[in-house]
């Protein structure tokens, strides 16, 4: 038996039990002619004491850090408590031990705090993966993972595995993709989610189907995406939205519940996507603190907001002789609130914030709202007293608050608005990642534009439904835009998906809709993302046909596992709740890939080797 105990369960209950522990050396120290080891393992650590007939031992074979030890001994209480670790009363005799395999020197401390930098750490990820924070992680993964399947289970889900090999299912990114060596010159695609497998299982009957699956796609990665990731994947037939949202909001609490020991209390708030776009400016706010913008000029009109207007909302920017905000699509402004004492030199690095190539403004006005009623402003030259004031009110501005404007294109003034208040949300502490305040952003546009070929995209994906109110509008009018500057104009910028996603503090970790169930209605929409019907066919001929016997009604979600995960966790980057992440480069520098392939390999594929 390598084991009676694991290094985290002593406690003072086993004093003078004759115990066996096995585990790796975290650290040794000498006391005189007495040795000291910390004993770790996934569990905890545990105090080991050598007496000094070990030394001549120790002599021969010198312990070193990491080496795998089974240590026999008598828990005995220690003389100096540790509360630190749970294990901290007592400690082992030490009276046998084995070195049960030698280790190298790691190249970094595996302690909480590490030595070790970023590639280094992910080249010996499995020394890594002994540290106490991947191993708290991934237990939390875990649990979170546990919990997911006991909540879906309990509703009738059914776990049903779909095929990693298939042809390309869109959603938005490059397909991975794998050449067939038994189909000379074709290649499968590695599924970007398994979006269409599990619509065809709704037609065959599996009206509810979940999976905890790996998806594949080829993108820029950021902090919160990886190539290939984790989606809690989940279809439902014989449902509406209605249905979609209480079930997976019971999801998320159940889960938080388990996880946290805390429950969420009432709905998860819902915001429609344009309210979002209008508030936020962006359609996954962070709604942990306020700092809302404020629209003092846009050409952006929401269902909320009247048409009949030249663009400005804020009177104080009529007759003022002012090029940056007469010549701007966009005046946004957010009020900081206890800011307006900033200094200059404050106000500078705010302003070369804005400045960076990933914002890209040309520049930031403020506005000190002073706490004795006055105002001060970097536009002085340009509006006078009386029209700082009716800015600040406009803004619902208070004495003491700073107001931040940015003016310019709008997509590019709403987009740098909305990471501006981020900021100021971190610079103030707003954001705390103890805080959990999900939402729902509903309402959806059915397409986006896409700019470079002057045409529209699924903004969702090609299987999501227009709400029943606006097919109409999708049928009876042109994709075609005429003029690609007015391209807003176009009614299709009016249909609205019955899509939605889930929010976790400004991050998005789920999205779904429901789906498009006939056949026809499903071909006009390919044929409005320009797809001619030969195409339609041969891309998605499975589904169609399939649509053509008996598909119910149905729909779903997919749940981002690695991003929910990470957030629970208290961090925002995904990489360290997945065992085995790439880096930035799409690398895993632990096992070099991706990596060439031999030219027998390039034969056998029919494929040939540019290098
Ligand atoms: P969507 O593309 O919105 O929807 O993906 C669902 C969720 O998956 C997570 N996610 C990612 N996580 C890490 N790395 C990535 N590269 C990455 N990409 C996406 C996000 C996202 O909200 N088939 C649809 C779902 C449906 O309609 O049911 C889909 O995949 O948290």
């Amino acid at each position: 038996m390598f084991r009676t105990h694991n290094c985290g369960e002593l406690r003072i209950v086993h004093i003078n039990e004759e115990v066996t522990l096995s585990g790796w050396v975290q650290t040794i120290r000498k006391f005189g002619s007495i040795t000291f080891v910390d004993l770790r393992d996934r569990y905890g650590i545990s105090q080991l004491v050598f007496g000094e007939h070990f030394n001549t031992q120790f002599d021969e074979t010198p312990l070193g850090r990491e080496f795998v030890l089974q240590v026999k001994g008598k828990v005995i209480e220690r003389s100096s408590k540790n509360s630190k670790i749970l294990t901290g009363d007592i400690e082992l005799e030490v009276s046998s031990f084995t070195i049960l395999n030698k280790a190298a020197t790691p190249p970094f401390t595996i302690e909480e705090n590490t030595d070790g930098g970023d590639e280094l750490r992910m080249k010996y990820r499995f020394l890594d993966l002994r540290r106490p924070t991947l191993r708290r992680n991934l237990e939390l993964r875990y649990k979170v993972n546990r919990a997911v399947r006991n909540y879906l289970d309990s509703k009738g889900f059914w776990d049903i595995e779909t095929p990693f090999l298939i042809k390309s299912t869109p959603e938005g990114a490059r397909d991975f993709v794998v050449p067939s060596r038994m189909n000379e010159g074709q290649f499968y695609a590695l599924p970007q989610s398994p979006q269409t497998f599990k619509q065809l299982l709704m037609v065959s009957g599996y009206d509810r189907y979940y999976q905890i699956v790996k998806c594949f796609r080829d993108e820029d990665l950021r902090a919160d995406r990886q190539p290939e990731f984790t989606q809690i994947d989940c279809e439902m037939a014989f449902v509406e939205q209605e249905d979609i949202l209480d079930n997976f909001e019971g999801l998320f609490k159940y889960v938080f519940e388990g996880l946290k020991g805390k429950s969420i209390e009432g709905s998860f708030p819902r915001m429609t996507f344009d309210d979002a776009m209008w508030h936020y400016g962006n359609d996954k706010p962070d709604i942990r603190f306020g700092m809302k913008i404020q629209n003092l000029k846009t050409p952006f009109v929401t269902a909320s907001v009247a048409a009949n207007t030249n663009g400005i909302y804020c009177e104080a920017l009529n007759g003022v002789d002012f090029k940056v905000t007469n010549e701007a699509e966009s005046v946004l402004a957010i009020c900081v609130p206890n800011a307006s004492e900033y200094t200059r030199k404050q106000t500078d690095e705010l302003t070369e914030w804005v400045k960076r190539p990933q914002i890209s403004m040309t520049g930031l006005l403020f506005i000190k709202c002073n706490t004795d009623g006055t105002f001060k402003s970097s536009v002085d030259k340009f509006f006078d007293e009386e029209k700082l004031k009716n800015i600040a009110a406009f803004c619902g501005a208070e004495a003491g608050d700073l107001i931040l404007l940015l003016a310019g294109n709008e997509l590019r003034t709403r987009k740098a608005m909305s990471e501006l208040r981020l900021e100021m949300g971190n610079k103030l502490g707003l954001r705390n990642p103890n805080e959990f305040k999900p939402l729902w952003v509903i309402d959806f546009p059915l397409f986006e534009y896409d700019e470079e070929g002057n045409r529209w995209v699924a903004r969702h994906h090609p299987f999501t439904s227009p709400k029943p109110e606006h097919i109409a509008v999708m049928i009876n009018n042109d994709p075609s835009i005429a003029n690609a500057a007015e391209y807003y104009k176009h009614p299709y910028n009016d249909i609205k998906a019955n899509a939605y996603d889930l929010v976790l503090n400004g991050t998005e970790i789920g999205g779904g809709s429901i789906r498009i169930y006939q056949r026809e209605l499903q071909e006009k929409m390919f044929a409005a993302l320009g797809m001619n019907p030969e195409e339609a066919q041969e891309k998605f001929g499975f589904l169609l046909g399939a649509f053509e016997y008996g598909a119910p009604p149905h729909g779903g979600i997919a749940l981002g596992f690695d991003r929910l995960c990470a957030l629970l966790g208290g961090q925002e980057s995904i990489r360290d709740f997945i065992a085995f992440p790439k880096n930035n480069s799409g690398r895993d520098v632990m096992i070099d890939a991706p990596s060439e392939i031999d030219e027998k390999q390039f034969e056998e594929l029919k494929l040939k080797s540019i290098i």
